[in-house]
C-alpha cells in the first residue's frame, strides 16, 4: 500500500525522525491492507472512484465545494454516492461534492469562524492538525497557502473520508496519516502551528500529550487548543467517573484557568483564551449523513443545561499559546 507522504518524506531525508516515521507509516498501511477488514473495504471503494477532474474547487467557504453536478455521468454519480454513503458517519464538514450536499453532524465552519480571526496567518508555515477527521479544517487552511499541512487521524472511516475528498481536490503539500498522535515520532521543533482541537479531553494523560506537542513546535510557534471546559474562575477540574455526554473516554474537563496552568507547565507562554462557546444543536446535530445520536440525545431532556449523566452541558474554549 503506498501513501503520498512516503514520497514527500524524502524531502526531509536527513531528519532523524524520518526513518522512524516511514517505518511506522509502512507498518500501519500494511496492517490496514492485510488485517483490517474495514480498511480493506474502504481502500477498494476508493480505488473504484471515478477519475474525474472537478470543474470547480472552492475550499474557502463554509460548504467546501468540489465539482459541479454536471461533471459526472449518471453511472459515475451513482458510484460516488455509494462510496460517500459507505463512509457514514460524516462528523466534520459540510461538503458539496459534485452537487451532493454532505451535511455533517458538526457545522464545522462555526468553529472555524470563531478561531480564524485570532490565529496567525499560516502562509509558508508547517502545520500539524491532530485528530484531523475528514480534513475539513485542513482544507480551509489552504486559503493561507501554508508550506505543509499534516493531519493525523487514526479512525479509518474519517481517514478515508479525507482520502476521498483529496482524491478529487489533489491539494499539494497536504497529507493525512492514519496514525495516533502517540504513534508519530517526535518531529523536533518542526511545526510552526499546531491545531489540537477536540483531543485533550480524550487523552488519559494530558500532560504527556502536551509534552509531545511542545517538543514538535519551533520556539515562537503557535498552538491552537480547543477543548471542553467547565465554568469557573478557579483552577478546578471535572474528572467524570463514568460517561460524559454518553462518551466513555472523557478524562478531564478543566476550567480555562486550569488549561492555562497546564500550558504554562508544558512550556507555553502568551496564553490567551479567545473564545468560550456552549455547544448548541445548531452546531452539532443528527443529519442524513450522521444518522445516529447527537447533542440533543446527550442532554437531559428536561434541563438541557446538564448532560444525561448530570454533568454541566458541553462548553468549549479556544486557547492560543506560543512555545517559549
Ligand atoms: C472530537 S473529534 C475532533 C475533530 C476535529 N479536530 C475538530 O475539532 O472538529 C476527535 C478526533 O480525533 C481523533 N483522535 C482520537 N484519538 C486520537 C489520537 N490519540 N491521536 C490523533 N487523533 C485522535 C478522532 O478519531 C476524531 O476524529
Amino acid at each position: 500500500m503506498s501513501h503520498p507522504f512516503l514520497d514527500a518524506l524524502s524531502a526531509w531525508g536527513p531528519a532523524p525522525w524520518a526513518p522512524v516515521l516511514r517505518a511506522r507509516l509502512e507498518e500501519r498501511l500494511a496492517q490496514i491492507a492485510e488485517r483490517d477488514r474495514k480498511g480493506r473495504a474502504y481502500s477498494a471503494l476508493i480505488a473504484g472512484l471515478p477519475a474525474v477532474m472537478p470543474s470547480v474547487i472552492d475550499l474557502d467557504r463554509d460548504w467546501i465545494r468540489i465539482g459541479r453536478r454536471e461533471d459526472l455521468g449518471p453511472g459515475e454519480r451513482e458510484r460516488l454516492n455509494t462510496v460517500l454513503r459507505a463512509l457514514i458517519p460524516w462528523r466534520k464538514g459540510p461538503f458539496e461534492v459534485f452537487g451532493m450536499r454532505i451535511d455533517s453532524e458538526w457545522a464545522s465552519h462555526m468553529k472555524w469562524g470563531r478561531l480564524r480571526p485570532h490565529v496567525s496567518r499560516l502562509n509558508g508555515r508547517c502545520v500539524l492538525d491532530i485528530g484531523s477527521s475528514s480534513g475539513y479544517y485542513m482544507f480551509r487552511m489552504l486559503a493561507d497557502e501554508p508550506a505543509l499541512v499534516l493531519g493525523v487521524e487514526p479512525y479509518l472511516t474519517f481517514y478515508y473520508q479525507f482520502v476521498l475528498l483529496q482524491h478529487f481536490i489533489g491539494a499539494q503539500g497536504l497529507f493525512t496519516l492514519p496514525l495516533r498522535l502517540e504513534a508519530l515520532p517526535i518531529l523536533e521543533e518542526f511545526f510552526d502551528t499546531v491545531f489540537c482541537m477536540g483531543i485533550l479531553y480524550h487523552q488519559r494523560d494530558h500532560r504527556a500529550a502536551l509534552a509531545r506537542i511542545v517538543r514538535m513546535m519551533r520556539p515562537g510557534g503557535e498552538l491552537v487548543l480547543e477543548t471542553l471546559i467547565v465554568d469557573g474562575n478557579e483552577d478546578a477540574l471535572l474528572a467524570p467517573r463514568g460517561r460524559y455526554a454518553k462518551m466513555n473516554n472523557v478524562y478531564a474537563l478543566p476550567t480555562v484557568k486550569r488549561v492555562a496552568s497546564w500550558l504554562r507547565q508544558a512550556g507555553f507562554g502568551r496564553i490567551r483564551c479567545v473564545d468560550v462557546t456552549p455547544t448548541s444543536p445548531v452546531e452539532q446535530r443528527r443529519t442524513d449523513w450522521m444518522p445516529f445520536e447527537s447533542l440533543e440525545d446527550f442532554l437531559n431532556r428536561d434541563d438541557p443545561r446538564v448532560t444525561v449523566e448530570g454533568h454541566p452541558a458541553p462548553v468549549r474554549a479556544i486557547v492560543l499559546a506560543e512555545r517559549r
